[in-house]
């Protein structure tokens, strides 16, 4: 099989990296990819927003499937792009069709969704500018925090918690007249603050059948003791040791079944990941979000732990047969520590050298914001997230520690990583 990757995180060279293991690939290529998504396959510049032209390399290099890494070009169309096109449409692609993935695209559809198959999530009103006043009224009938969701894609920054109802306010006003996050603010969701710990749940579907991948933990903002700005994510545990048996069990009652049979019942084929972000409520699991992909970083912690072959389980997934294959998955903890840029998320430089990246061992390195310099051959810095390093323990802690070790290691001009991982699980 010749197989695309579309993406350049960490979660596209950890799904390259164990797809390279697999006997059925012939040829991996991931687009643009990394210096590490190069190491086990080869990179190719396309600009994945431009189908047409991700649709002559698929066809002029005999590619069998094509796996999507980030969400935009499924909310994009791009599965539907493959499904319309004689020549693409028995080539399958992993990740949903773009009225899928507006479980991720929009926050009002997902919300409407759990609510019409009573899938546990927070209380919520949806409201546009024409009904800002009637939005201060809702407002003034919850207590705080208040939460406050753009409805739209707004890369991971359209949701607010305020604490104060002049804020909530002010804010609502923001984004529904002065277009604070854009388009996607257009509409907001105003939801019911809910009080707990998030973790996140993921499952592989062929539309009919699931298979339950590893729980993760994420750490999403910049600083020790959860802190400071949101970034993308700074590490991720796997298992979380709260998401015991009871709990998962919860999560699939409760949560990914109706998701499932709601999809079906939609008449959605759902082909790919989905991924719950929820919140444990004392005991009990709710829905805060879906996205219609991988994490990342969960995805440098969870898909390490995943023994099957992945290929053969996107097989599953892509004929339809997802039913008849088995997933074994590495009882080991895995933590991934990710490794960013001084500045991140606010600006910082690029184009920092790396060293250090053959003295660490005992864990593996997940490439993100990394390029090779094609002149010197070096390996550097190009992004706000650098190198997930992902190890594996007995216990977290081993893991954990694994990780620090070689984070401590490996270097560059600004390197910052939090220190703290784990922490509020033990
Ligand atoms: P989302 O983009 O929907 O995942 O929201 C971003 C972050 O806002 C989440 O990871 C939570 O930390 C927080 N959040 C979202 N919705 C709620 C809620 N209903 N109650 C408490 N926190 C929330
Ligand atoms: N780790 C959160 C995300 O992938 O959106």
């Amino acid at each position: 099989m010749n197989v695309l990757i579309i993406g350049s995180g960490g979660r596209e060279h950890a799904l390259a990296w164990k797809l390279a293991q697999s006997k059925l690939i012939t040829n991996l290529f991931t687009t643009p990819g990394n210096a590490g998504t190069e190491q086990v396959g080869k990179n190719v510049a396309l600009n994945a927003g431009d189908f047409d032209i991700i649709r002559n390399f698929v066809l002029e290099n005999d590619i069998n499937m094509v796996i999507v890494g980030p969400e935009a070009p499924l909310v994009a169309g791009f599965h539907d792009y493959f499904l319309n096109d004689e020549q693409l449409k028995n080539i399958p692609v992993i990740g949903p069709v773009k009225q899928a993935a507006m479980l991720e695209g929009s926050k009002d559809f997902a919300k409407e969704f759990m609510k019409k198959y009573n899938i546990p999530t927070g209380s919520f009103k949806t409201f546009d500018k024409y009904k800002i006043t009637q939005a201060f009224q809702f407002l003034e009938t919850l207590k705080p925090p208040y939460v406050l969701k753009a409805d739209g894609l707004a890369a991971g920054k359209g949701v607010l918690i305020c604490e104060s109802l002049e804020q909530a306010k002010g804010e609502l006003k923001e984004m529904l007249e002065n277009a604070k996050f854009g388009e996607a603010s257009k509409k907001v969701v105003i939801e019911e603050f809910l009080d707990g710990i998030e973790l996140s749940a993921f499952v592989l579907t062929d539309g009919n059948s699931y298979k339950i991948l590893p729980s993760a933990k994420d750490y999403k903002r910049i600083g020790e003791g959860d802190t400071g700005l949101n970034t993308g994510g700074m590490g991720s545990i796997s298992p979380v040791p709260f998401a015991d048996k009871t709990f998962m069990d919860k999560v699939e009652q409760r949560i990914i079944k109706p998701t499932i049979e709601g999809l079906k019942n939609e008449g959605i084929v759902y082909k790919g990941f989905i991924f719950f972000g929820l919140i444990n409520v004392a005991g009990n699991p709710y829905v805060i979000e879906y996205n219609v992909r991988m994490g990342d970083p969960e995805a440098e912690s969870v898909i390490p732990r995943i023994k099957s072959d992945l290929m053969e389980l996107f097989e599953g997934v892509a004929y339809g047969n997802l039913d008849e294959k088995a997933i074994e998955i590495d009882d080991r903890y895995n933590a991934a520590i990710f490794l960013v840029s001084g500045g991140y998320p606010g600006t910082y430089e690029k184009g920092k050298e790396i060293s250090g990246l053959d003295k660490a061992e005992g864990s593996i390195l997940f490439h993100a914001g990394t390029i090779r310099d094609k002149e010197s051959g070096k390996v550097k810095t190009s992004g706000g997230r650098v190198i997930a390093i992902s190890s594996f323990g007995d216990s977290m802690e081993e893991a954990l520690e694994k990780s620090y070790k070689n984070a401590e290691i490996i270097n560059f001009d600004g390197k910052y990583f939090r220190k703290d991982l784990g922490k509020d699980l033990v």
